[in-house]
């Protein structure tokens, strides 16, 4: 399947967790677009300098979101190289474009698509995802349509949180919630399993042989990120997006009017954590996980 041929199919056929992503989340994640992108690049800035990608080659990034580590792609690439950033939300999308645009990047474009779906089936020297695969429904799907984007012996690398003790920047604040709200139902409206979905070693390679992946490499990535500019800020983030958010909205009314409790007991845990310039910082660690196309 061309690009061209991916943005036309799959804006009609949404899943319910494509449509979550676009209507619920979209707007939560514009208004925390700078915790989100600036927090997050704390651990691309670790990880770059190693990623296997040079200049010259032709790159997807799978869940681009606004696009910035699409930039830095297409940055490393060069002229003669080429990114493709592809996301299943508008609006995201339309940030990435109007960026590359501001920033006279020529050689990355920006498509919608369902990566459980179909991905362009070029042939992509390097596929990478920031934060995006953990939230496939169906994971071996969605991985083995990255590997069947990569030519022969073409590299992957996707980048997921490890388990929810190492996270506390997640984790605490649905902590503190579920001292005053349900946890969610199973019936919940959410955006796919969830950020921990591929926290487990062993599980994601299985997938990842099943997806036809080989020299399956973990790397654990400890680093700070900046959870909010300041304790309100970190509240508002917090009850807005990840697990606490989940549970504050599924709870409904019940949540809005214990807000006031809920608020103060966040902003007494919060308020412990350590302070840099310019944010609020807390520990966080995710896998590197790196792996190859068969050459046949
Ligand atoms: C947590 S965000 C990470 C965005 C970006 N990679 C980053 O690191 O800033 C997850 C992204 O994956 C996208 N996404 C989720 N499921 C997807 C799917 N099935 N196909 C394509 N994109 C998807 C979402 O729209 C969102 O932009």
């Amino acid at each position: 399947m061309s690009v061209a041929e991916l943005g036309q199919t799959n804006s009609q056929n949404d899943t319910p967790f494509v449509e979550f992503w676009n209507d619920v989340l979209a707007p939560k994640f514009i208004r925390f677009k700078h915790v989100l992108v600036d927090g997050l690049t704390r651990h691309s800035d670790a990880i770059f300098p190693n990623l296997p990608v040079r200049h010259g080659d032709r790159v997807l990034d799978v869940g681009c979101g606004f696009g910035d580590t699409a930039i830095k792609l297409a940055d490393i690439v060069g002229p003669d190289g080429s990114v493709v950033g592809i996301d299943c939300c508008d609006a995201f999308l339309d940030y990435a474009r109007r960026d590359a645009a501001a920033r006279g990047i020529k050689n990355a474009s920006f498509e919608r698509g369902d990566a459980e779906i179909a991905l362009p089936s070029r042939d992509f020297d390097f596929v990478f995802a920031r934060f995006g695969t953990m939230f496939f429904a169906n994971p071996v799907a969605g991985l083995r349509n990255m590997r069947s984007a990569l030519r022969p012996g073409g590299r992957m690398v996707h980048i997921v949180w490890r388990n929810r003790v190492d996270n506390p920047w997640l984790s605490m604040a649905k902590d503190v919630v579920l001292r005053f709200l349900p946890e969610p139902g199973d019936d919940a409206l959410t955006c796919g399993p969830g950020p921990f979905s591929m926290s487990n070693e062993d599980t994601v390679r299985k997938m990842m042989e099943v997806a036809g992946y080989e020299d399956i490499r973990f790397e654990r990535v400890d680093a700070p990120v900046l959870v909010g500019n300041d304790v309100r800020d970190a509240i508002e983030f917090q009850l807005a997006i990840g697990p606490a958010g989940e549970v504050f909205r599924e709870a409904g009314e019940e949540a809005n009017e214990k807000r006031g409790v809920i608020e103060a007991a966040l902003a007494d845990a919060i308020s412990k954590q350590a302070k840099a310039d310019g944010g609020i910082v807390m520990d966080s660690s995710s896998w590197v996980i790196s792996a190859r196309n068969p050459l046949n």
